[in-house]
């Protein structure tokens, strides 16, 4: 039996869960989360105190392993986060080790994509796989790619920022650039999207049901226009196309490029399946070479709301399999 725990550091909260390693399973045994302080240093403070909370509740002594998982950039070599666009207040920063220096036991730092990706391949819907791709398809897009039975993180934690792919020069902003992936296939995205339809439906004469009047446009939320989308209203219905449209070719880029044998897609995927599979299946059909995509499985995330503690724990265990490989 192996003792992990993970932090996990978002835009909006911080989760530490303690969890339970034991034959070939994997078990929350507690978890504390608090809303994601302005400044870094308290945030591992935080993060420290309810860790030894924890322990103290759980009668543990201590875990073999902790493993933090934040959005990029960040150079998980040295342990730092490198001041990410969903932490605006965060600077340069060393995570690793002041927690490091705290507990005296390995500690290891991944991008939340690659540390979802890792989750989802030892204990969700990518078990099994040798070449897996995690897409994250929430807040933000980004990858965690598992190739040849391991995660690829690039030359300099990188690799898998496909958020940034350009699929279009005009559209949302996201990553800092019009038509990206991210700009269309994240939380903030269909927001952008429905935003700029509502304008023009409403001065069409036309009113969405996610947004009944011009005032309500600042108020508009991606789960707004998907529970009006799911009711049937056309015009978030078409937003929907949009999206599963721009999915689908952001999934045949990764598929000619990697030919992986599954691609498994987090949050908003998952809860929207029914409107976005058809039309991203049809899109990536068009778009990707047949012989590739004959042997690719596109499926939901498997491991759910919890993900996210998963996720860190699983760079913990990462982490002391590939101590034990290179010792
Ligand atoms: C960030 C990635 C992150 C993804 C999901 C993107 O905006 O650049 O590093 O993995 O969002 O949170
Ligand atoms: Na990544």
């Amino acid at each position: 039996m192996t003792i992990l725990a993970g932090f996990d550091i978002g835009g909006t909260k911080c989760a530490v869960s303690v969890g339970k390693w034991s034959n070939e399973s994997i078990a929350i045994l507690g978890k504390e989360q608090f809303p994601t302080p302005q400044d870094p240093k308290t945030a591992i403070e935080l993060m420290i105190s309810k860790f030894e909370e924890l322990l103290i509740t759980l009668k543990l002594k201590s875990a073999e392993a902790i493993g933090i998982s934040c959005g990029g950039p960040l150079d998980s070599k040295r342990g730092y986060i490198l001041s990410p666009p969903n932490l605006p207040n965060w600077d340069e920063i060393d995570i690793v080790s002041p927690i490091k220096n705290r507990f005296s036991v390995p500690v290891g730092l991944q991008n939340d994509a690659n540390a979802c990706g890792l989750a989802e391949w030892k204990w969700g819907a990518g078990k099994g796989c040798e070449n897996m791709i995690f897409l994250t398809f929430g807040t933000g897009m980004g990858a965690g790619l598992i190739l040849n039975g391991n995660l690829y993180t690039g030359t300099n934690d990188m690799a898998g920022e496909v958020g940034h792919f350009r699929l279009e020069q005009n559209g949302p902003i996201g990553f800092g650039k019009a038509g990206s992936f991210e700009g269309f296939c994240s939380g903030g995205g269909i927001v952008k999207l429905a935003r700029a339809k509502a304008v023009e439906w409403i001065n069409e004469g036309n009113h969405p049901l996610f947004c009944p009047a011009l005032q309500d446009i600042p108020h508009i939320t991606a789960k707004m226009v998907g529970e009006a989308a799911q009711e049937g209203d056309p015009l978030a219905l078409e937003i929907f196309k949009t999206v599963g449209y721009k999915l689908g070719q952001g999934l045949a880029l990764l598929v000619d490029l990697l030919n992986p044998e599954r691609i498994v897609i987090g949050s908003i995927y998952g809860r929207q399946q029914s409107l976005l599979e058809p039309v991203t299946i049809e899109t990536i059909k068009k778009e990707a070479l047949p012989q590739s995509l004959a042997v690719c499985e596109i499926v939901p995330a498997g491991l759910g709301e919890n993900v996210g503690d998963y996720a860190s724990l699983s760079v913990a265990l990462h982490l002391l399999e590939n101590n034990t490989k290179g010792s």
